[in-house]
């Protein structure tokens, strides 16, 4: 496997990577060892993912954690990805500040212990000024909760006479969806064979190029993200125009609505 460290950027690298980390459980099951050992597993797949990330210059990546469908998986699998999740931040964050990244989690916090949510909370704080990667966890995150949400924010600001009806476009309620302060994501990766968004970031994708795999998660390699990678610097967004319309404007400048850089 070549080092992520010293290949040559990528030109076609997404500014903001999505990813579903599928196939932990199967691939623990594959060795006849226990689902959390898959986990586990999938747990040091990360680290590959925020390395290759790292060093082709991917600016965010948000990652598919736990959904919040998965609190219905059996007590004893939650309650062992919670340790894991635990241990991980425990473990993790004080080298991940030193490498520049910035930690943030979205999703529904009222369902995690005191002591996860408050190395959630100091991960955040501590790492808020970084910039090398936006890394953002989804945990207990839903898409349609997230729509939710959005649309109740917006309620709230029609009954308190602070928006009007008329001013509710896409992007107010983009304004109030996680992620607001990203681009979209540019590429999608699903591991793990299936070929679907499972409630992962539902406003978000609208236009995000979307790569399977039937690698398992846990067997995640930089040669893996690099394939993805080069298909996806072949794809032609097209945004709902033409492509004649989308060469013209790329001979100018970039017309992909991402084309900003992110902000610190
Ligand atoms: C899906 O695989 C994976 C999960 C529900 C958990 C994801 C957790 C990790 C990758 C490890 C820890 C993450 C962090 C951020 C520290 P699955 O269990 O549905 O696999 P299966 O489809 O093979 O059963």
């Amino acid at each position: 496997m070549p080092s992520p460290q010293s290949a040559a950027p990528h030109p076609g690298v997404p500014r903001h990577l999505a990813v579903i980390m599928d196939g932990n459980g199967r691939w623990a099951e594959r060795r006849r060892r226990p689902r959390l050992i898959g986990h586990r597993a999938g747990a040091r797949a990360v680290n590959v993912c925020i390395d290759v990330c790292l060093a082709r210059g991917v600016e965010a990546l948000t990652l598919f954690a736990f959904s919040s469908e998965n609190w219905g998986r059996p007590e004893e699998e939650v309650g062992g990805l919670m340790k894991l999740f635990l241990a991980a931040l425990e473990r993790e964050v004080d080298e991940l500040h030193r490498r520049g990244v910035r930690l943030r989690f979205i999703g529904d916090r009222d369902r995690f212990q005191p002591d996860i949510l408050a190395r959630m909370r100091d991960a955040e704080a501590r790492t808020a000024g970084n910039t090398s990667l936006h890394l953002t966890i989804a945990a207990s995150y839903g898409g349609r909760q997230d729509i939710a949400h959005a649309t109740r924010a917006l309620a709230v600001e029609v009954a308190e006479g602070r928006l009007r009806p008329e001013q509710i476009d896409e992007a107010a309620v983009a304004r109030h969806m996680a992620l607001a302060d990203l681009p979209p994501p540019d590429l999608f990766i699903r591991t793990g064979g299936d070929h679907r968004i499972s409630n992962f970031l539902l406003w978000q994708l609208a236009y995000t190029e979307l790569w399977f795999t039937e690698t398992l998660w846990p067997d995640l390699d930089a040669t893996l993200l690099d394939a993805a990678f080069a298909d996806f610097a072949n794809r032609e967004r097209r945004f709902g125009l033409t492509g004649a319309q989308i060469r013209s404007a790329q001979a100018g400048t970039d017309a992909s609505p991402s084309a900003d850089r992110i902000d610190a």
